[in-house]
């Protein structure tokens, strides 16, 4: 049993970590990066809290002083919690997780939410039956929180856990309650690829995020949907994808990088070549082509000799006297 809670207890501390490698997997739009760089500083106070760590309190009255000076503070009341964990009281764990709840700030919205997953961690290891109990908490939390975050949350616990029945059924939620979200269906299809669903499952699910998705959204869910396949092990499931793509924007010089990118990871220089190839005989504004020139003498720089490279710098000259003439 002591060795039991004591996982627990690295677990909810992991916690964060694996919050933020979650939040930090899809990264397109300039909006995620500007909420990657938020992150960053929450993981910078996170490494300055566990700097505090080498203090770590050791009596009740010690974590009592604590989350009076820090009233805001998850990761010390989660620690609190961990703590009481370890010493097998349950039911003090619950009720400081209900302490912390009312404490927070309730402008510090991501403190609050740290301590609900960290509740809900708490009842799928001891909560019984452990189902209903997390789905109480949950319920609860998706009134006081962005649901979207909560959802997410729970979802990344039954994901680490490997409960992949009720990842499935949470899925099947929020694809209904989130249709519009670009987020959401990614995610959805990037779990089904790492169960090792079929294709003809993926493409159902791509099939309905399409019709659920603005079409706003059309182009950067089906490139991010063809690197996961690439990504995932079935990459002629994302080259068909990007074909696609390209036949109606043979111009976005973007799709092709990312798809050349895709290639390189895999290796097969001819395909890469052929790829290159392609894209340079396009008919695009300088600064594109330049782009992709360079991109191509990078590749052959780094996986070919000599002659590749005066080969595409050949090329790269023969365009620009047909594009000045
Ligand atoms: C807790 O958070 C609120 C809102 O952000 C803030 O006004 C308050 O000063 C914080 N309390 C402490 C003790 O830091």
């Amino acid at each position: 049993m002591k060795n039991h809670q004591k996982l627990l207890l690295m677990f909810l501390l992991l916690l964060f970590v694996v919050l933020l490698i979650l939040e930090m997997q899809i990264v397109t739009s300039v909006q995620d990066i500007v909420e990657r760089g938020a992150l960053r500083e929450q993981d910078i106070s996170a490494l300055e809290e566990k700097a505090l760590q080498k203090d770590k309190p050791q009596t009740l009255d010690e974590f009592e002083m604590l989350v009076r000076s820090s009233p805001n503070s998850s990761f010390i009341w989660i620690n609190y919690m961990a703590f009481l964990l370890d010493l097998a009281d349950v039911e003090k764990a619950r009720s400081v997780a209900e302490r912390a709840l009312k404490t927070i700030n309730i402008r510090e919205e991501e403190e609050k939410l740290n301590v609900w997953v960290a509740y809900f961690n708490l009842e799928n290891e001891c909560g019984c039956p452990r189902e209903h109990a997390v789905n109480k908490i949950f319920q609860r939390a998706v009134q006081y929180c962005d649901p979207k975050k909560v959802y997410l949350a729970l979802l990344g616990m039954y994901e680490i856990t490997e409960q992949h029945e009720l990842a499935d059924e949470l899925f099947e939620r929020m694809t209904k309650r989130f249709k519009t979200s670009c987020k959401i269906w990614l995610r959805r299809i990037q779990f089904s690829l790492k169960q090792g669903r079929d294709v003809q499952y993926i493409k159902s699910i791509i099939n309905r995020a399409l019709l659920s998705l603005p079409q706003s959204k059309r182009i950067k869910f089906l490139s991010q949907t063809a690197i996961l396949e690439f990504k995932c092990g079935v990459p002629e499931e994302g080259r068909s994808i990007f074909e696609l793509l390209l036949r109606e924007y043979p111009k976005r010089t973007d799709l092709w990088s990312v798809y050349i990118d895709q290639e390189v990871r895999l290796g097969d220089t001819d395909v890469i070549r052929a790829l290159f190839d392609r894209v340079t005989w396009l008919s695009l504004p300088p600064k594109k082509m330049k782009f992709l020139f360079k991109k191509y003498l990078a590749y052959e720089k780094s996986h070919g000799d000599r002659e590749r490279m005066e080969l595409v710098m050949q090329k790269a000259t023969e365009y620009s006297k047909i594009s000045q003439a």
